[in-house]
């Protein structure tokens, strides 16, 4: 059983605590032994809150440890891993705490906010010899789990082109409003987009170059909305955009990838092909909430030492971030041609 405590408790944090209180009664492979939030007030509401429906019945506090201060929580408990839910400028110090106490740790995305940062928390990781993963959940998520595999199998073929799209409305909620300055969160582009970014550098590789338009209009946040083409050898078309200003309570993220035999179509309402020889169909892609999986995979690293993170080692993470900030300097230079 893997012991686990969890770090920041708002609105990503509520979201793994409503999976860590799953997996604790069903008994299997993850035990919440602690949670910790600065806000006390964190603490008296069970309810989920949380953007996206992942289940689960209200939270009972009284069923493991709560802390306000994580460095008295790492101290005090015997914990295997933490996840930590802090808002990205905390992300590497409580890493490296959480690491120099010889706690395995899932942090959230974006891994940090610069390259230079991910490097010490993969140092810092190797050095003790512990697990490190980043929260780039969409590795976990039916869609993109089935987009990955029919690329892969080259099932329809080469991808001639690729668009992702991630947006909603401006979030606005975040302790001391960290998510609106850009030297806290990163703007869109690194708290939002990176998810997309991920994605293409999981299924793509990382491209030569990139060229990024990015629109502040919130003054201090950063960029809001962006739009980047990844320009492959190849010369295949990708192109991946967010916004997080739209006049639209829902949250969407969707792709479209084309094949030499076939479309794909992740909409709002599901996935959907049409292709060569077959009627234009619904996918069923696996339910399941990523961070349950997410989660899960990490608590298997853990318990088997010789298993390899295939999926989302940090490495990648740590990539993803160099290219987020490409794409940053690209959009400060309007949209300037970027090389990695
Ligand atoms: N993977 C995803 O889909 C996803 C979705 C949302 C957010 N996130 C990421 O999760 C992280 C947290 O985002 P959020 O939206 O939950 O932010 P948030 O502001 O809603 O929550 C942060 C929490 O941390 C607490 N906190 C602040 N300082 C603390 C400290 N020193 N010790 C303990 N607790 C402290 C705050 O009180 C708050 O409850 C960010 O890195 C964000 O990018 C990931």
């Amino acid at each position: 059983m893997v012991k686990t405590g969890l770090i920041g408790i708002g609105g990503m944090g509520r979201g793994h605590l409503a999976n860590l209180v799953r997996f604790t009664s069903e008994g299997e492979i993850i035990k919440l032994v602690a949670a910790c939030d600065i806000d006390p007030t964190r603490f008296e509401n069970g309810e989920r809150q949380f953007n996206i429906d992942i289940g689960g019945d209200a939270i009972d506090f009284s069923k493991f440890a709560c802390y306000t201060d994580y460095d008295e929580m790492i101290e005090k408990e015997d914990l295997d891993m933490v996840i930590i839910a802090l808002p990205t400028y905390m992300h590497k110090e409580a890493t490296l705490k959480c690491l120099d106490k010889g706690i395995n740790v899932l942090c959230e995305k974006p891994m940090s906010l610069t390259p230079a940062d991910c490097e010490e928390m993969l140092a810092k990781a190797k050095a003790v010899g512990k697990r490190l993963m980043i929260g780039q959940v969409l590795r976990f998520w039916g869609e993109y789990e089935t987009l990955k595999e029919y690329i892969d199998n080259k099932t329809y073929g080469e991808v001639t082109g690729a668009y992702f799209f991630r947006g909603g409305s401006l979030p606005v909620w975040s302790y001391q409003n960290w998510l609106m300055k850009r030297e806290c969160g990163g703007g869109a582009t690194h708290d939002q987009h990176v998810h997309d970014v991920d994605m293409v550098n999981y299924l793509f590789g990382l491209p030569d170059a990139v060229s990024t338009v990015g629109k502040i209009i919130i003054p201090g946040s950063g960029h809001d909305s962006v739009s980047t083409n990844y320009i492959y050898p190849d010369n295949k078309v990708v192109n991946a955009q967010d916004d997080w200003t739209m006049q639209d309570d829902v949250f969407h993220m969707n792709y479209r990838v084309n094949f030499e035999k076939g479309t794909m179509q992740f909409r709002d309402d599901g996935l959907y092909v049409s292709a060569e020889g077959e009627v234009p169909h619904k996918i069923e892609c696996d339910p399941e909430n990523g961070y349950y999986k997410e989660a899960k995979y990490f608590a298997n690293l853990i318990e088997n030492p010789d298993m390899v993170n295939t999926i989302n080692p940090p490495e990648d993470s740590m990539a993803t971030i160099r290219l987020v900030c490409a794409e940053e300097y690209s959009a400060d230079h309007h949209g300037e041609v970027t090389k990695l």
